[in-house]
């Protein structure tokens, strides 16, 4: 792995798991700087992974080779205008990972056509089991994309899209998608308690069983039509459940859900562009 100089924009949640994957796959702490405007913040990345750390976000990024903006959406515009000079003049890459700010806007923001990585995790990164998808603008070299591919590898598995409407996709599926299943496993505890389990029982019989059901799709050869198929006999207990939901018309539920969830994405780009 190649270390380049990386700065921090922000050391909240998302950076702290980030930079953790990092160090933990051996990456060299002295190359990482961390950014914040408050001491406290700090001190614990700092203590936890002897990064550099800064209050400054201007000295973080002076040498940066890299700059991972990972402050919350609504202060994205402020930092990116603190620092559109030395974006403009030393032309690092950018990773966003600013939930719904477009590269394009960002380059607005900078007044230049920089190379921008934007990349939507999502929460399970926070234990280096996130799904991410990543856009790259066309002035991002191969190297860079490679690196950040490194980067929010760190933190689960990356995957590209081609256009950015792209990322409101993956904001759909992976991205609002831990909530999804968190609802699943809330109806199925509920229907658990229903047909007379504890609570206790019937919440850890729905967890193990979510996290057993993805362990066997992800290591299986077959897909999941393919696994539900073989654990469905004719005239079984499964059978009728599955047929309950089609009855239901869950595929067409959770499509117009992730519709919807899409449409949001690409409104909010154009909310918070302003
Ligand atoms: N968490 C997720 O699962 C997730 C998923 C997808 C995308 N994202 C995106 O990731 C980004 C970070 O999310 P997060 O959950 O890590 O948020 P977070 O914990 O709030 O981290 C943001 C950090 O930025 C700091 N900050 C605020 N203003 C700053 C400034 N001007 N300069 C430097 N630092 C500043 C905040 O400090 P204070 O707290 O002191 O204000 C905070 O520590 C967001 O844009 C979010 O959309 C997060």
């Amino acid at each position: 792995m190649s270390h380049p100089k990386i700065a921090f924009i922000g050391a909240g949640n998302m950076a702290f798991s980030i930079i953790g994957g990092l160090v933990k796959q051996g990456f060299d702490a002295s190359q990482i700087w961390a950014t914040n405007l408050t001491e406290d913040t700090l001190s614990s990345v700092k203590d936890e992974f002897q990064v550099n750390t800064t209050t400054s976000n201007i000295e973080a990024s002076l040498e940066a080779d890299v700059i991972v903006l990972s402050v919350k959406p609504q202060v994205l515009k402020t930092v990116v205008e603190e620092l559109s000079d030395i974006l403009e003049e030393r032309s690092p890459l950018i990773i966003s990972i600013a939930a719904g700010i477009t590269a394009k806007t960002i380059q607005e923001w900078i007044g230049a056509e920089s190379s921008i990585v934007r990349c939507m995790p999502n929460t399970p990164a926070l234990l280096q089991c996130g799904a991410s998808g990543l856009y790259k603008t066309e002035q991002v070299t191969d190297q860079q994309a490679e690196i950040a591919e490194q980067l929010l590898g760190a933190v689960g598995i990356t995957l590209w899209v081609k256009d950015e409407s792209g990322i409101d996709a993956v904001t759909a599926v992976s991205g609002s998608g831990p909530a999804y299943y968190f609802l699943f496993m809330e109806a199925m505890q509920q229907a658990g308690e229903a047909l007379g389990l504890d609570s206790e029982t019937a919440k850890k019989l729905t967890l193990q069983t979510a996290l057993g059901a993805a362990r066997m799709a992800l290591e299986s050869d077959d897909d999941p039509a393919t696994l539900r198929r073989k654990v469905t006999s004719p005239g079984g207990t499964t059978e009728q459940a599955i047929n309950t939901f089609n009855e239901g018309g869950l595929s067409a539920l959770v499509n117009k859900a992730m519709k919807a969830a899409s449409d949001r994405s690409e409104e909010l780009s154009v909310i918070l562009a302003k």
